[in-house]
């Protein structure tokens, strides 16, 4: 019999999302920067991955319009990260699959983000396309629009 690993994924509240961000996105950048806009919109929601009772992968999605895109209502995925050492389990996958549904039912069809080019193949792994040329994003790096329908 294979070894199961239990996962769980979970709604978190924002403030739950801030350290992880802080280790996986904003290394040695001062906490405050893990602190997004719209963090606590009543449209945004966050989710987390658990294994066992540790969180080990979050992710964010806020209502919140691209103007590249003409759908009216959008959601933006962002502060997706997990754990160095759980990475590839699918955690990533998970928080998606259960978000998409929950943005469905607030009438969204369209899920963007601003993808770092290193991620870019999670996102198409998991049915993003992108949109346009690569931007810089000041200290973190090259970015790519993505987008997904749902
Ligand atoms: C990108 C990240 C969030 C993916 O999380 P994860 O939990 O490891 O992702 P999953 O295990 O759900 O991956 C789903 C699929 O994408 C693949 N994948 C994951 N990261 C990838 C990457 N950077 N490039 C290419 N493919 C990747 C996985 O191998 C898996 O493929 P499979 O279904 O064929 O097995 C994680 O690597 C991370 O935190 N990276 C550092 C922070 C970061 O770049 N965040 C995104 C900012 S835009």
């Amino acid at each position: 019999m294979h070894n199961c690993i239990l996962m769980k994924v979970l709604q978190i509240s924002a403030r739950d999302t801030h350290s992880l961000r802080h280790k996986v996105l904003r290394q040695g950048r001062p906490i405050e920067e893990c602190y997004f806009d719209g963090d606590e919109d009543d449209q945004t929601f966050h989710l987390g991955a658990f294994v066992e009772t540790k969180l080990v992968s979050v992710a964010s999605f806020f209502y919140e319009r691209n103007p590249a895109f003409e759908d009216v209502d959008q959601y933006r995925l962002r502060g997706m990260a997990t754990l160095e050492d759980h990475r590839g389990g699918g955690h990533s996958r998970a928080l998606l699959r259960t978000a998409f549904p929950i943005i469905k039912q607030n009438f969204c069809s369209l899920v963007w983000c601003n993808a770092r080019v290193s991620a870019v193949g999670f996102y198409e792994k998991t049915g993003f396309t992108s949109f346009g040329d690569v931007f810089e994003v000041p200290i973190i790096g090259e970015h790519l629009l993505m987008f997904r329908k749902i």
